[in-house]
């Protein structure tokens, strides 16, 4: 089969993305979709009808994950790809959703040319990918890789509600997902197709990004407890305030995101109570993230963390407790499958470059399932997590004609195997 033929309909793409984007939080900037949220559950419904209605056999895993399977001359393991639905809240229309809509226009173009792969394809909208209310994220990735954990299903949000109780009240179950992991040797290989989310692409004038590795994340809750008192009245020397200490605390952080290469580190949120301007505060908590390629930084600016937020809490005579949460090891992508992605870019004649990703992805975690990769297109202004994001539509198909491509590559590595 030509390569030029499963060329995908850019304008059939655009349609889909501008149908999805109807499932927003309008009370929200952006196209707000955030997991277990109606416009989330909502769109999950009009996404199965999608593949459904591009040809796929479409069923939901224990994990929650909707999968759809184009059926290949079968046996072995099956290719897989896909991304997830949800969005940060304030999101965009690209992350993750690219990977969803630009593989089922794959799944179209393969069945309109009559081309049938050898391996069985799977699209996977993989459930709840963004870091939540409860402070965890790649729900349905981590479930499909086997690691979940009770513990995992008994954080919960600022009103106290578990997670775990979250999902059933949604038609989700945790025992469920405990035991949701894919067989070794299910899936042969994983490819995802995802927006850049940075500048690198677009000011190298690249067309494409062959994802290299996925950055590590550590996530911490800091919660600062000192004494509520008039702010009138309480001298500067007698107050025990809870949100000085975390603005000391939150200025420690970027100092130390700083100290590493490609190293980042961002606090997202803060609480404050009882949140009065004539008040000092009694209470303050920080949610914050360290990201790095390397594991070795992350190791490193844990501890500093650790050590400088303990020592500023001491000399301002304020409580501190730090809550980690889910961490993410950096995770190399498999050299094999960083190959075949630059080989079909060269094929189509596009240009790639090989990069590593500051953003986390359901990847990272399928990565320990199969060989796994990703495929990068440009972001407007290197931006994303907001209404800006933005990828050219253009940019858009050829992103999906690379995806089409390494998955026929890869396909035939088993053809070419086993023939
Ligand atoms: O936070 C991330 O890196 C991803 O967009 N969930
Ligand atoms: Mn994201
Ligand atoms: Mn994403």
């Amino acid at each position: 089969m030509d390569l030029d033929q499963l060329a995908p309909d850019v304008d059939r793409i655009r349609q889909d993305f501008d149908d999805i984007a109807a499932f927003v939080d309008d009370s929200q900037p952006g196209w707000s979709r955030q997991v277990l949220s109606d416009p989330y559950l909502a769109s999950r419904a009009w996404v199965r009808r999608a593949m459904e209605d591009a040809g796929l056999a479409v069923h939901q895993d224990e994990a929650g994950n909707t999968i759809g399977r184009l059926a290949g001359r079968g046996g072995g393991g099956a290719l897989a790809t896909g991304s997830h639905t949800d969005t940060v809240a304030g999101g965009g229309r690209f992350d993750g959703i690219i990977g969803v809509l630009g593989a089922l226009e794959m799944v179209r173009r393969l069945r309109e040319t009559g081309t049938v792969l050898d391996h069985d394809l799977l699209v996977v909208d993989f459930l709840g990918e963004e870091p939540n209310d409860f402070g965890v994220s790649c729900v349905g990735s981590r479930s499909i890789t086997g690691s979940v954990t009770p513990a995992f299903f008994d954080q919960t949000d600022a009103a106290g509600l578990r997670l775990g109780t979250a999902l059933e009240r949604h038609g989700y179950s945790p025992h469920a997902m405990l035991s949701g992991a894919w067989q070794k040797g299910s899936v042969d290989a994983f490819v995802e197709l995802h927006i850049e989310q940075g500048p690198v692409l677009e000011r190298s004038g690249t067309q494409l990004g062959v994802v290299t590795a996925i950055a590590g994340i550590e996530r911490v809750v800091a919660t600062f407890l000192g004494r509520a008192d008039h702010a009138g009245t309480a001298s500067m020397t007698d107050r025990r305030d809870a949100l000085t200490a975390a603005a000391e605390a939150i200025l420690t952080v970027e100092q130390i995101g700083c100290t590493g290469e490609s190293s980042v580190a961002t606090t997202g949120s803060l609480e404050v109570e009882p949140g009065a301007m004539n008040v000092v505060p009694s209470l303050a908590r920080m949610w914050t993230e360290l990201r790095s390629p390397s594991a070795e930084w992350l190791g490193s600016a844990r501890r500093q963390v650790l050590d400088q937020i303990a020592a500023l809490a001491r000399r301002r005579d304020i409580e501190v407790d730090l809550q980690w949460l889910n961490d993410q090891d950096p995770v190399p992508t498999a050299t094999s499958v960083q190959d075949v992605v630059a080989s079909a870019a060269s094929a189509l004649g596009h240009s790639w470059q090989a990069m590593p990703s500051g953003a986390g992805h359901d990847a990272a975690h399928m990565a320990t399932l199969a060989p796994t990769g990703m495929i990068f297109v440009p972001s407007r202004d290197g931006r994303s997590h907001c209404p800006e994001e933005w990828t050219d539509f253009d940019d858009v198909g050829i992103g999906v004609h690379a995806l089409t491509a390494t998955l026929l590559e890869l396909d035939g590595a088993r053809a070419g195997a086993g023939r």
